[in-house]
């Protein structure tokens, strides 16, 4: 019910009041999800993204529902556009513009609610640094070692963390970056800090 609701307040919203334009009907999805996977994945969970992100609503539940009572899917387009042009905190402002913007709320109101995720819970990862650090930590920060171009969190090939200083930064989290301390297993942690404060701008 709470999703209906909050549908029909965008829309009514988009109508009544300059947004910037309404949705796209000529986005470019495969940008979409390279988008979606740099600049929202790190948030948020979206099967068909492969993204696990826990700091934002999930993206498949929360528009499940409104595809199954029939909303067309230039709708749904239509409110992500107006979460990334008004979003509420702790989702930062101006994170995507433009066409950009477009196709992340084309891309994201075609496949949520649709993919299964093939993504795996974190204690099947085992305790390979680069592995862990591929499935929790890419989607928000760069390191060339993982092949990783996140930008919600600092660049840490430039950063070149010591490694007690990713150990407690993975354990307590801080600003939009979660904490893995339970969520992941205390070996895992050490291997992800180990990985990253030895491969770190290499
Ligand atoms: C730093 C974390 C963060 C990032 C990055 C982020 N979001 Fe969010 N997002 C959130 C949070 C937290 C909320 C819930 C805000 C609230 O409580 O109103 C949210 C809400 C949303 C909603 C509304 C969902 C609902 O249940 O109504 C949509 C849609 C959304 N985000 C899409 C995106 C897209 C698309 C991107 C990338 C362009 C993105 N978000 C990036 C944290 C984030
Ligand atoms: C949702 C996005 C997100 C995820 C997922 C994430 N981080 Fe972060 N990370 C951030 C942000 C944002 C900051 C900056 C925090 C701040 O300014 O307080 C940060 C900061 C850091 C720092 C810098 C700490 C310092 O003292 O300067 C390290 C190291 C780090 N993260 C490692 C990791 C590792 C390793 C993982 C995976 C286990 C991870 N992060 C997952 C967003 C994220």
């Amino acid at each position: 019910m709470r999703k209906s609701l909050l549908l029909t307040g965008a829309v009514l919203l988009l109508a009544g009041c300059g947004t910037g334009g309404k949705a796209s009907s000529h986005a470019d999805q495969a940008n979409g999800q390279k988008v979606f996977q740099a600049k929202c994945a790190g948030c948020h969970t979206l099967a068909a993204a492969g993204s696990t992100g826990t700091v934002g609503p999930n993206l498949d539940d929360a528009f499940r529902a409104d595809k199954q009572q029939g909303f067309k899917q230039n709708t749904i387009q239509n409110v992500v556009l107006l979460q990334i042009r008004q979003p509420s905190a702790p989702m930062p402002p101006s994170l995507v513009k433009g066409a950009d913007a477009q196709d992340v709320a084309a891309y994201v109101a075609a496949v949520a609610g649709t993919g299964s995720s093939n993504a795996k819970p974190p204690s099947q990862l085992g305790t390979d640094g680069k592995t862990i650090f591929k499935a929790e930590c890419s989607s928000c920060h760069t390191l060339k070692a993982a092949a990783a171009t996140g930008t919600i969190g600092p660049n840490l090939d430039q950063l070149k963390p010591a490694q007690a200083t990713v150990q407690h930064q993975v354990e307590v989290g801080g600003g939009p970056m979660p904490a893995f301390k339970g969520k992941l297993s205390d070996a895992q942690i050490s291997a992800v800090a180990k990985f990253v404060s030895s491969s770190a701008g290499k």
